[in-house]
């Protein structure tokens, strides 16, 4: 992919115009099925050529009306802003099943609304009245009234949580019950488990990471959790070592040890690495990075521009964020604070391709814009062309999308490293190369770690660290 980066547009056809496909400015790349294709031919070859023909009409313009002078279409927040409102109200009976994921469907539209430019302070009453009750004496959060409390969810409530901002909202968590729970998800090896007695997985380290930062919980075993017989003393000890474990034959990384690697689970680990320390300290440490940057590089197609979960999967608009969110840690612990100095081996880094990145940022901008737009009347973020929209999709698109138009960099690392996530990161929006997108349609940023906005990472951290135990 990264040939395409820095391509300049062909003839250019000035300002917003009603597209003609035979004059159109799209690179070759994104317009023709790929220059090299593996003769042998399966079931998902097959699906994967569908997957090109349906967004070939997509990326070349010819399913939009307007298009700009390097033939992208506009980015419709208010049609987009107005899905994620309704998906925030009353939903149809049809939507039972979603009931043990409202902690989630608040993260995800609150979220997609903040990086399109939405106040969602309004929305702190509601949240704090939902999930009040989903928390349990015990510890942590459910997915709904009366379920068992759930890592996947509790994470999703504190993010929730912070997104809405104000100390009478972070006030709803019990931290003590919180911290007593997650002694009881820490395991001997040093994983966590999603609930008690359940999976152990890569979601697991990246949630209780986050969890434990943000709310400044401490560090200390209770004497009652299964890890501590086994020697930790400490919530994160042994975390990295899990996590390496984790990464797989291919470069990627995987649920847990020994199974398939996929995107989703690359930024679980970068996320939960970046958080026990510095990236340029503890990725470096507990990742093969280079194998792992030819692992996620490889998820990123041509001529979808998009990426892909795993190896032989088609592209889907939500790793935009789970491969699309890796990079900025990736850079950071090739770089650490000090700038792009030190390579993997001790080399100096230097700019593979036009526009200093180490994927195709345009590629990805052109895939979401072109192809992950629901236009119609219901709007929102998708997959591919052929799905719906939906909220999930909504979020992880919309901050592939960040990614893709900002330049982070870790620019002071923390002093001591008990300080969990206290890097400083700072973002700019990035400018090398050519921009195919307008102005207008750049969104608000999305901290590279916890990926919701870095001044409600500021605040809930703040509030908590000025509550030492408890
Ligand atoms: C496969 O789906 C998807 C997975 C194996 C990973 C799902 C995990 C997440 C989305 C991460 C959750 C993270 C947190 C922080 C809780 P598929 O087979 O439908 O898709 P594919 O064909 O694209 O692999
Ligand atoms: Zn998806």
């Amino acid at each position: 992919m990264a040939a395409a980066v820095g391509q300049q547009p062909g003839p250019a056809a000035h300002g917003v115009h009603q597209q003609d496909a035979s004059d159109t400015p799209v690179p070759s790349l994104f317009t023709l099925p790929p220059v090299i294709r593996d003769a042998l031919e399966t079931d998902s070859s097959h699906i994967q050529d569908a997957t090109v023909d349906e967004c070939l009409p997509f990326l070349t313009g010819r399913e939009h009306r307007y298009l700009n002078s390097h033939g992208i279409p506009r980015l419709d927040k208010a049609r987009h802003a107005r899905f994620l409102t309704k998906q925030l109200g009353v939903l149809p009976s049809a939507y039972v099943g979603a009931d043990p994921s409202r902690p989630w469907i608040f993260y995800w539209c609150l979220n997609a609304l903040s990086l399109l430019g939405e106040d969602v302070e309004p929305y702190r009453a509601k949240l704090v009245e939902t999930v009040r009750p989903i928390q349990n004496e015990t510890g942590g959060f459910g997915g709904g009234f009366g379920q068992a409390s759930h890592l996947a969810t509790t994470y999703a409530v504190v993010l929730s949580l912070a997104l809405v901002g104000g100390d009478e909202t972070f006030e709803v968590v019990d931290r003590r019950s919180m911290w007593k729970w997650l002694c009881q998800l820490k395991q001997p090896d040093g994983g966590f488990q999603m609930a008690v007695g359940g999976e152990e997985d890569v979601r697991g380290a990246y949630c209780a990471a986050v969890v434990i930062s943000l709310l400044n919980l401490p560090l200390n075993l209770s004497p009652e959790s299964p890890a501590y017989a086994a020697g930790h003393t400490d919530l994160l000890s042994g975390l990295g070592e899990w996590v390496r474990l984790c990464q797989t034959y291919e470069g990627g990384v995987s649920a847990k040890h020994g199974v398939e690697a996929h995107g989703a689970y690359a930024f679980c680990a970068l996320g939960c690495l970046s958080i026990i320390d510095s990236p340029h300290r503890s990725v470096r440490r507990y990742m093969d990075v280079p194998r792992l940057i030819s692992w996620l590089s490889s998820r990123q197609y041509a001529p979808e521009g998009g990426f892909s979960g795993r190896t032989n999967k088609l592209v889907d608009g939500c790793y935009s964020h789970w491969v699309g969110g890796c990079w900025p840690l990736i850079e950071a612990s090739l770089s650490g604070p000090e700038g792009p100095t030190a390579g993997p081996a001790g080399r100096p880094l230097e700019a593979t391709d036009a526009d200093d990145s180490l994927f195709s940022r345009n590629g990805l901008i052109r895939y979401i814009l072109c192809c992950c737009q629901d236009m119609s009347k219901r709007g929102g973020l998708r997959d591919k062309p052929s799905k719906y929209s939906d909220a999930y999709h909504s979020c992880y698109v919309l901050s592939g999308l960040s990614s893709a138009q900002t330049k982070w960099r870790l620019v002071a690392s923390r002093a001591d490293e008990t300080l969990l996530g206290d890097d400083r990161w700072e973002a700019s929006p990035h400018t090398s190369g050519v921009q195919i997108f307008d102005e207008e349609d750049r969104i608000a940023t999305t901290h590279p770690v916890y990926a919701i906005p870095q001044h409600r990472v500021d605040e809930i951290r703040s509030y908590f660290l000025s509550k030492e135990g408890f």
